[in-house]
């Protein structure tokens, strides 16, 4: 049930390869949890790399009390080994257990997997790190002033604002917003203004009170803490200026030539190598609401063409409204990030999509 495509990237750590850009900014964050819960008198964080990416449904959606009706559940989102097993989500499929074992402050860094639309900033495995501090209730001082709730989203947020400020500068602006996650309670985003722009960096929030009652010992006193979790292509993206998702999987070592040698102190810009020309072309096809779902494109698009195809971009979209079926355009952009493309090659690839295109319930024009 999991293409080639994928499996092929499971196993390869990127996060893990010295030299890696997403290597040296794991490194970076790490070196900020070490360093602030260590002098302030905290107790130390833990940090985990390697824990397997298939996951159980229990993991990765049940015990984070994500419904079970929730779109991420869905075979049109979710790389599903088996009906129990997928390949992790996000990194909080970790959370539970890590809890459950009774560690209470933790990082967990690794490969996630999502089926998703194609273009510079979306890839179907990418890689997050997820963050949990959880202090037990009798933490802070109980004296009737002391709102520890409050307090607890103080310390998350002046936490999380450090670690922007180590990884972008000290004079980086930030900018709390409220958002939505099942496994926290309350939930916000940080963003950070970043050339001009505000950008979204993390998700974060208390960890739902259900959650630390079930993992806790004894689950009348189940305490109090907070969690996040960002993604590291997003970061590295920002930080060292990396125009394109599809160059953190180069083996060119026009890439890698330009971070092997750094610490994660040194300031990196990306330098791009020359820019290939793109080759477009259109597919159009009628389809029946229901039955087509869109990411089913992407999905073959990329299993035809790999790391040839830099965007797959809806250009039309109408209902006819005689018949009610649905016309879909999509511009396919394909481009190399290390060479030129011939035609040939790429009517070979489109012809390959058009095929697998019209196994679908759908009608090719
Ligand atoms: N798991 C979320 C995602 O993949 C990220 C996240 C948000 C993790 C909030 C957290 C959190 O622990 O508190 O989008």
């Amino acid at each position: 049930m999991i293409p080639d495509n994928i499996l092929e990237k499971v196993g390869r750590n990127l996060h893990l390869q010295q030299g890696h850009p997403l290597n040296l900014i794991k490194q970076k964050i790490e070196g900020y949890f070490a360093s602030v819960f260590d002098s302030d008198g905290f107790d130390q964080f833990s940090f985990f790399d390697s824990f397997d990416p298939y996951v159980s449904i229990k993991d990765n959606f049940d015990d984070l009390l994500i419904p079970e009706d929730h779109v991420s559940r869905s075979s049109n989102d979710t790389y599903y080994r088996s009906p129990d097993i997928v390949l992790r989500t996000h990194t909080s499929a970790h959370q539970n257990l890590l809890l459950k074992k009774g560690k209470r402050y933790f990082l967990v860094t690794g490969d996630v997997y999502r089926k998703d639309t194609i273009d510079a900033t979306h890839y179907p495995v990418f890689h997050q790190v997820e963050g949990v501090w959880a202090g037990s209730a009798d933490f802070w001082p109980t004296t009737p002033e002391c709102d520890i709730p409050k307090t607890v989203e103080e310390f998350l947020q002046s936490t999380l604002e450090g670690l922007a400020h180590h990884l972008f500068g000290k004079d980086i602006e930030c900018r709390w917003s409220d958002d939505y996650f099942p496994f926290t309670d309350p939930s916000w985003e940080l963003e950070i203004k970043f050339n001009g722009e505000w950008l979204e960096v993390l998700g974060c929030g208390l960890i739902h009170k259900q959650i630390l009652t079930n993992c806790a010992k004894d689950p009348s006193r189940p305490g109090i803490g907070w969690a996040f979790g960002l993604g590291l292509e997003r970061l590295a993206m920002i930080l060292y200026g990396i125009p394109d998702i599809r160059l953190f999987w180069s083996e060119d070592p026009r890439f890698h030539d330009q971070f092997k040698d750094k610490t994660p102190d040194d300031k990196i810009s990306f330098v791009s190598y020359s820019k290939y020309p793109p080759v477009y072309k259109d597919i159009s096809f009628w389809a029946h609401p229901g039955p087509y779902h869109e990411n089913t494109l992407h999905q073959i698009t990329r299993e035809v063409a790999g790391d040839l195809v830099e965007e797959v971009k809806l250009t039309d979209n109408f209902t006819h409204p005689k018949h009610g079926k649905t016309n879909h355009t999509y511009r396919i952009t394909y481009r190399s990030m290390d060479r030129s493309l011939t035609n040939e090659e790429i009517n070979q690839l489109q012809n390959e999509i058009r095929t697998r295109v019209e196994q679908l319930p759908v009608e090719l024009r």
